[in-house]
């Protein structure tokens, strides 16, 4: 079977930052609190960008480091959960922006952990003979779905995307991934509308800009278990032990989940990339801008074995293991 590997990662982050004491100035909070609480200490916010710009930047990034032009791209996955609008998909639309006319192109919905199922998507189309080369994104804009009003989600999130291209490689490549998801838990984070524009709801008057509601506590459980679940089986797909993994790249959503994680699977901290502090959660984006940085940043050496794990509303998690 074709070998799957990535070929190049770009990023892009939007230069607008809000720290934790500009939020104190819209809600009841303090840095203290969310710098405890979550590590995060600030996050970018997209302004005039929309989410297709920003998938833009990060895919021209990515395809710049794989040294190929956008027309020998012949696959474009977008995942977010935050398009422009409900269509066209982003991926059409960053395939004009790019000039990518021989591509494929569709979006995948699976929020946090839309970057894996988008890659692992794509991995099956090269594997199968279906596409060559294929440009991976992930690109939201969370800040869109906040409430600026509720301190227990606005501290949380901010905006960005990063980006990868995948094809055939000699040698290691993904060597295994993992999906999971858990339906049931389906209302634990969701975005909520008060609607009023159908006549077919007459009860719903006031028109209101949708926004996310959680239930943190349970999600943060589930978060834990989830995550260290997924690596377990997706390293025993792929035949390796906890002692050959050399980093782990999880989605960044929390350091408290980052840390309960590690204990839980008594594994050391220093092994794992976090880059919360600086991007909050960036819904798919996380992880794909984690994975860039820790490349960049030499955390990811060749011949690493690299686990790469996510959960996200839904609930999904899902996880791979990369041999770089
Ligand atoms: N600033 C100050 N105080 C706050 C804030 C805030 N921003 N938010 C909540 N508090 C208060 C609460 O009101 C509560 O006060 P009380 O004790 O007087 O009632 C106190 O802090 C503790 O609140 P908890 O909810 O118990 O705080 P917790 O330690 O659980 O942290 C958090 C909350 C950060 C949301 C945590 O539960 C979490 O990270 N959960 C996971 C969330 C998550 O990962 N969501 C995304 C998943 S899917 C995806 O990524 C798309």
């Amino acid at each position: 079977m074709v070998k799957v590997g990535i070929l190049g990662l770009g990023a892009y982050l939007p230069p607008k930052k809000l720290t934790n004491f500009d939020l104190e100035k819209i809600v009841d909070t303090s840095d203290e609190w969310i710098r405890t609480r979550t590590g995060i200490k600030e996050r970018r916010i997209a302004g005039q960008e929309k989410t297709s710009d920003l998938a833009t930047k990060a895919a021209l990034e990515a395809l710049k480091e794989a040294k190929l032009s956008a027309d020998k791209i012949d696959l474009i996955v977008v995942a977010t959960v935050t398009p422009d609008s409900s269509f066209p998909s982003m991926a059409c639309k960053v395939q004009k922006a790019i000039g990518a006319h021989k591509a494929a192109a569709f979006d995948v919905s699976a929020a946090c952990s839309g970057y894996l199922y988008a890659m692992t998507t794509a991995k099956q189309y090269i594997q199968t003979g279906m596409s060559k080369r294929a440009l991976v994104i992930a690109a939201d804009r969370f800040t869109d779905l906040i409430d600026w009003k509720d301190r227990d989600t606005c501290v949380l999130f901010g905006d960005g995307a990063g980006a990868c291209v995948l094809g055939a490689v000699k040698s290691g490549g993904i060597t295994a991934d993992f999906l999971q998801s858990f339906g049931s838990h389906w209302d634990l984070m969701k975005v909520v509308s008060e609607g009023g524009r159908s006549p077919f709801h007459p009860e719903k008057t006031s028109a209101q800009l949708p926004y996310v509601v959680m239930q943190g506590q349970e999600l943060f459980k589930i978060a834990v278990n989830s995550m260290a679940d997924a690596i377990e089986q997706v390293i025993k797909k792929a035949k390796i032990k906890k002692e050959d993994i050399d980093c782990i790249v999880p989605h960044q959503a929390n350091d408290r989940i980052i840390s309960a994680v590690a204990k839980k699977l008594n594994v050391s901290k220093d092994k794992i990339f976090i880059n919360i502090d600086k991007y909050g959660n960036m819904s798919a984006a996380s992880i794909a801008v984690a994975l860039y940085e820790a490349k960049k940043s030499k955390r990811i050496k060749k011949g690493d074995n690299v686990v790469v794990v996510v959960f996200g509303a839904g609930l999904v998690s899902a996880a791979n293991v990369i041999k770089w």
